[in-house]
Parts: C-alpha cells; sequence; structure tokens
C-alpha cells in the first residue's frame, strides 16, 4: 500500500496584507510535500482560508461589501501569492465553502448531543480587531495583550466545549508522544503554562455578530472561531459525509505547521475536539519562529511588512524560497534583510552554486565539444567527492525528518563547496594540456556532473526552477535522474554526459546598489487603525448637537443598555445606549451630551432608538461620554 503524508498550513485569514512571514509557513509547508513526494508517499498538502468573524464583517461594511464577496476577491488575491512563489497545494479550503460550513454544523450538534457542548454566559473582554477574549488577568495595562487597543466587557448567552474534561487525556497524550508538539521547547511551554495551571472551558458561540456557521439549533447563535477554523483540517476531507474517501485515506495529518503564536490551539484545543470526536490526533504539531524585522514582528499596523512578490520578480523564486529556508533555523525567530537576502543570493547561489555548474558545463564545452567520452578514469580526490555526496544525502534524509530544513540546505551546500574544491584540487585545466591525460579529465569532469545533478535533486523541494535547468544543461533531463532513489547511491548519471550550455543559473548581484533600491524605497505608510478617508461633503451628512438627559432608566433584560430621554432645543427625543457598565441611570440626570440626530432610527430591545449618545474609550477601557467644554445649551449644533 502506498505510503500517505497529510501536512497542512494554517488557514490565513483573508487580508491583501499577507506578507514574507506568512510565505514562511507556506513555502516551508510547500518543501516539506515536495520532499515527500521525492520520497514517494502519496502526500496531501492543504492550505486555505479562515473567512469568518466580527473583524472580517467589519472590514467587509467598511468596504461597503457583503463579507462573502469582499473575501472572494482577497482569496483570489491569496492564491495569486501562493503561486507566485509556485506554492503547490492539493486543496484549498475556505471556511465559506458549504461542505466545510455543513460538516462545522454537525460537529457542533454532535458535541452539543454528547454533552460536550453546553448553553451558559460569557462574561469577559473582547478584543474585536483580534477576536480575542481575554480575563481581566490576562490583559495588559486593561488593553488587549496582544495588539494594545482597547477591549470592551460582553455579557451573553453562549455555548462550551467542555475544555477542562480533556486537560489529563491531554497531557497523558504529550507526555506518552514526545514528537507530539515539536520543537520540544513549546512542549514545555504548553504544559507548564496551559496544560497544567488548568484549562477552562471555552466559549464556542457568539451571538453579537453574524457572519460565520450558524448554530443551526438555535439561530441567533454562530459558531466562534476555533471550532469554525481547527475543523477545517478535517472538512476539507470531507470528514461526516458519505464520500469520506480522502479522510479514511488521510487522517490523522502527519503534520499541522503553524506559527508559534498559535501552537496553543493547535496543541490543547484541537486535541480535545478530536478526542470529543473519537478520532485519532494528528502526528505532530511544530510551532515555527517568526520572521521579524528590526527585531520587531511584521505587521501591516507598524507598515514594516515585505512583500515577498516584488523580490521574487527581480531575484528569482529560488533565491526567495532558498533564503527563507536557509537563512533561520526552523522553530527560531529569525530577523529579515535585504542585506542578509542579497548575500545568500550572491555567496551561496551565484558564487557556490551558479559557479559550480558554469565551470563545468564550460569545461566539459571546452575539452570535450560538449560530450564526455566513455573512456574515464578515476583518481586521487573522488573518493573524498563521493563520500560527501552519499554523506549529504543521508544527512538530508534525517534533517528533513526533523524539520531541520536549514540544516538540511547548510548539508547541501558543504557539498557544493567540496565539489567546487574539488575542481580545484584536480585542477581540470592543468590535466587537459596533456592529452594522455583525457580519460581522467573525464573522469573527473564526469563526477561534477554527476555531482551537480545529485545537487539538483536534493535542493528541489526547495527550488522549483534551477533544478530542471542544472538538469538540463548536464544531459540528465531524463526523469528517472531526478527521482530519489537515484541519489543515494553516486554514479547513476549516464557517462557520456552531454552537456549544453546556458545562462548563469543565478548572476552576480552589485549589493551595494541594490541595497539602494531598499533604501530609497519610500516606507509602506503604516495602516492606520481606523477606518477609509471621508471628505468633507461626507462628514457633513452628519448632524451632531447637543442634548440633555432629562430621564433615564436601565432597559430590562440587558445590564448594558439605557434609555434616556434626551431634550434637544424644543424636541425630545427615546435614545437607547450601551453604557450601561459606566453610567448609573442617576448620574446621567441634567447631563449634557453629544448626539447623532440625523441617524436613521433603530429598535433596539424593542425600544425605538432616535439617535446616538458619542462617547469615547475611557480610562478603563469602558465609554466616556463627549459633553461640551464650556456651556453649550441643548439644541447646539457641533460643526
Ligand atoms: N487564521 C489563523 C489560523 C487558524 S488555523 C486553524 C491565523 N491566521 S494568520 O493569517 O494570522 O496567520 C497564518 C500563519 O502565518 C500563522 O502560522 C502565523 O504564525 C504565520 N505568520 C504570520 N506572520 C508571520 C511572521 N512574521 N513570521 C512567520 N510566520 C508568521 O493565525
Amino acid at each position: 500500500m502506498e505510503k500517505t503524508f497529510y501536512i497542512t498550513t494554517p488557514i490565513y485569514y483573508p487580508s491583501d496584507k499577507l506578507h514574507i512571514g506568512h510565505s514562511y509557513t507556506t513555502v516551508a509547508a510547500d518543501s516539506l510535500a515536495r520532499y515527500m513526494r521525492l520520497r514517494g508517499y502519496d502526500c496531501r498538502f492543504l492550505t486555505g482560508t479562515d473567512e469568518h468573524g466580527q473583524k472580517i464583517e467589519r472590514v467587509a461594511a467598511e468596504n461597503g461589501k457583503p463579507p462573502k464577496e469582499y473575501v472572494d476577491g482577497i482569496v483570489e488575491w491569496i492564491k495569486e501569492l501562493w503561486s507566485a512563489l509556485d506554492i503547490e497545494y492539493d486543496d484549498f479550503i475556505r471556511t465559506t465553502d458549504r461542505k466545510h460550513m455543513e460538516c462545522v454544523q454537525k460537529i457542533f450538534r454532535r458535541l452539543y448531543e454528547q454533552g460536550d457542548i453546553y448553553k451558559g454566559k460569557y462574561e469577559g473582554l473582547y478584543c474585536a480587531p483580534c477576536e480575542t477574549f481575554f480575563t481581566e488577568r490576562q490583559l495588559k495595562d486593561g488593553k488587549c495583550p496582544d495588539c494594545g487597543r482597547a477591549v470592551e466587557p460582553v455579557s451573553e448567552e453562549a455555548y462550551f466545549f467542555r475544555l477542562s474534561k480533556y486537560q489529563g487525556a491531554i497531557i497523558k497524550h504529550i507526555e506518552e508522544n514526545p514528537e507530539f508538539i515539536q520543537p520540544q521547547s513549546r512542549q514545555n511551554e504548553m504544559l507548564n503554562n496551559f496544560l497544567r495551571p488548568g484549562l477552562e472551558d471555552l466559549c464556542v458561540s457568539r451571538t453579537s455578530f453574524k457572519w460565520g456557521v450558524p448554530v443551526d439549533f438555535d439561530p441567533g447563535h454562530v459558531v466562534y472561531v476555533w471550532i469554525d477554523a481547527l475543523s477545517n483540517y478535517v472538512t476539507a476531507l470531507n470528514y461526516l459525509t458519505e464520500e469520506d474517501a480522502l479522510f479514511k485515506k488521510y487522517w490523522p495529518a502527519d503534520i499541522h505547521l503553524v506559527g508559534k503564536e498559535i501552537v496553543r490551539f493547535h496543541a490543547i484545543i484541537w486535541p480535545a475536539l478530536l478526542m470529543a470526536l473519537g478520532l485519532p490526533l494528528p502526528k505532530q504539531v511544530f510551532g515555527h519562529g517568526w520572521l521579524i524585522i528590526d527585531g520587531g514582528k511584521m505587521s501591516k499596523s507598524k507598515g514594516n511588512v515585505i512583500d515577498p512578490r516584488p523580490l521574487a520578480e527581480r531575484y528569482g523564486i529560488d533565491a526567495v524560497r532558498y533564503f527563507l529556508m536557509r537563512e533561520v533555523p526552523f522553530g527560531q525567530d529569525g530577523n529579515f534583510t535585504h542585506e542578509a537576502l542579497l548575500n545568500r543570493i550572491n555567496a551561496d547561489l551565484a558564487n557556490d552554486l551558479g559557479n559550480l555548474l558554469s565551470r563545468a558545463v564550460g569545461m566539459i564545452d571546452k575539452y570535450f565539444g560538449g560530450v564526455l567520452p566513455s573512456e574515464q578514469e578515476s583518481g586521487e580526490f573522488d573518493g573524498e567527492l563521493i563520500k560527501t555526496a552519499e554523506g549529504a544525502v543521508s544527512a538530508v534524509e534525517d534533517f528533513m525528518g526533523r524539520l531541520l530544513f536549514s540544516d538540511a540546505l547548510t548539508e547541501i551546500w558543504a557539498f557544493i563547496r567540496r565539489a567546487n574544491k574539488y575542481v580545484d584540487e584536480t585542477r581540470p585545466w592543468v590535466l587537459a594540456k596533456s592529452p594522455e591525460k583525457s580519460a581522467r579529465l573525464a573522469g573527473v569532469l564526469y563526477n561534477l556532473a554527476e555531482s551537480l545533478r545529485i545537487i539538483a535533486v536534493l535542493v528541489s523541494p526547495f527550488m522549483t526552477r534551477c533544478p530542471s535547468e542544472i538538469r538540463r544543461q548536464i544531459g540528465a533531463s531524463a526523469p528517472a535522474l531526478a527521482e530519489w532513489g537515484s541519489v543515494e547511491k553516486f554514479g547513476a548519471l549516464p557517462r557520456d554526459v552531454r552537456a549544453a550550455k546556458g545562462e548563469p543559473i543565478f548572476p552576480r548581484l552589485d549589493i551595494a546598489e541594490e541595497l539602494k533600491r531598499y533604501q530609497d524605497a519610500p516606507a509602506e505608510a503604516p495602516e492606520t487603525p481606523g477606518k477609509p478617508e471621508i471628505s468633507l461633503d461626507d462628514f457633513s451628512k452628519i448632524e451632531l448637537k447637543i442634548g440633555e438627559v432629562l430621564a433615564c432608566e436601565k432597559v430590562e433584560g440587558t445590564d448594558k443598555l439605557l434609555k434616556s430621554q434626551i431634550k434637544i432645543g424644543d424636541e425630545v427625543r427615546t435614545i437607547v445606549s450601551g453604557i450601561a457598565k459606566s453610567y448609573s441611570p442617576e448620574e446621567m440626570l441634567g447631563k449634557k451630551v453629544t448626539v447623532v440626530t440625523n441617524l436613521k432610527p433603530v429598535k433596539l430591545r424593542g425600544i425605538l432608538s432616535q439617535g446616538m449618545l458619542l462617547a469615547a474609550e475611557g480610562a478603563d477601557g469602558g465609554p466616556s461620554l463627549l459633553t461640551p467644554d464650556r456651556g453649550a445649551g441643548s439644541g447646539a449644533v457641533i460643526s
């Protein structure tokens, strides 16, 4: 039976600002998938997009589009990004796919029916941009610990998943399966920081927004983020459908590749959900480090994101992919600089690899008219070269098995450098001067061509373009010569090598010149968190007036809303506002407030609210009403 391998990336939040950091995860997954295919596995590589939630709902509205229409455009953009980096996924799941949504509903219902999901009340602090709930303890200076923005107190009916029930089983699984969470440091972090201190049940539905998978047995609730997002790994395989052959074939996943900040969800929540569903757990969750910039995380709000596309266009896809996998040991954080990229291109790609190819092909061409004679002699230095080649192959196998991409590439480059040294040691240009040494010269050039062929195969999981060009130039285009089996022993290349000269595969760059492009380039304007610019005309459509609170009471059935009677000039209006947690009705009496008076009336809890009170975000994170500075009277126009 064919060996299978199922690898996933996280599903990405739809944003047209995905950057080289996001590409890091996908390039790693793609490289591993290519490697597994090369090793004869039936490999399935899944990626996709995580499209629901309040944030998308809001951003779509800001862009004047229904959420689905908004995400459709972005998903196309993301697919183009992956294609610009030669990412070859087998499946792309969208959480708005019907099959996904139906399966999430089935999962939710099943967990509810078996008692793993129950209805309760959620009270907490919510950060809308991060779509995350926090406890008071988790806040930093009263703000969201992740983005530093204000959080809002929320209290609502919600469904909960009995995460706490699975604490012991997860700890046991991790202890019995040391490979489950990698690298080791992340395993310790999960056990010591989260699992051993104790797990709380998890809020898995919301009523405060609509853009999500509806809970089919309780309208008004939508499935909240993690059940929707995490289950993509099985819904993509048609889990819980009649046509679940893919699920049977590929589940459990061999590896979930994720960035370090979401290991927790994959190593705790996801296993608990799978246990509840009676499904086997993935074999491994690997949490890689971040690509950072000037010591900090790349983020669109800081305006320091690097777009991989112009880099791939200018230096080639191979250069970008090579850099990403080589520069930073997978698992650790690493700084991105243009200088480091350019140095890698010149030193490793142009000097080491590019030179080896042009030297070998150039000499086969020059000394033998492009075709090596069959009479070939071995000699000094061959043994060491062959030993290095075979050693590199087994080292790559070992490193790739542990996702040590950078170490695998370091090993391949040690072999490339050894081959360059072999040229200096055997000195073909000297051999060429003596006709009686022709067989030795042919032997030397054969060894170089064979080394290059092996190198082409070894780098092919990482680099998608140059391997076929290397093989073309050394006359090794036959598909069998690109197979892994052909590199385990030196010498698979037929002796009568037919070389075809070509352009240098990695032209040398003038680094100082190139760097100017980035120094001169204006930094991308930071994306100010907020709404799109509007014209004065737009602004003048809003009518703002000062009002005075004549009466105020709590709205029944909620602890969030106050109903106020507000005098605005000659008229009195009823306005409902979500300020009950910060203001008591007594405190409101007589207050001068700022009112949006031409807002279309809306019904809140059955009360027609005829306007809106303006409030700023107060120091405690709650609303702070705007009142006029100097005695402006009721009805005064604000302009
Ligand atoms: N939607 C969630 C994942 C749900 S999985 C069930 C999410 N999406 S994301 O778009 O924010 O991030 C996707 C992946 O990109 C994550 O693994 C994240 O770690 C990775 N990266 C984002 N920025 C990164 C860097 N600067 N460096 C390396 N990886 C980074 O999280």
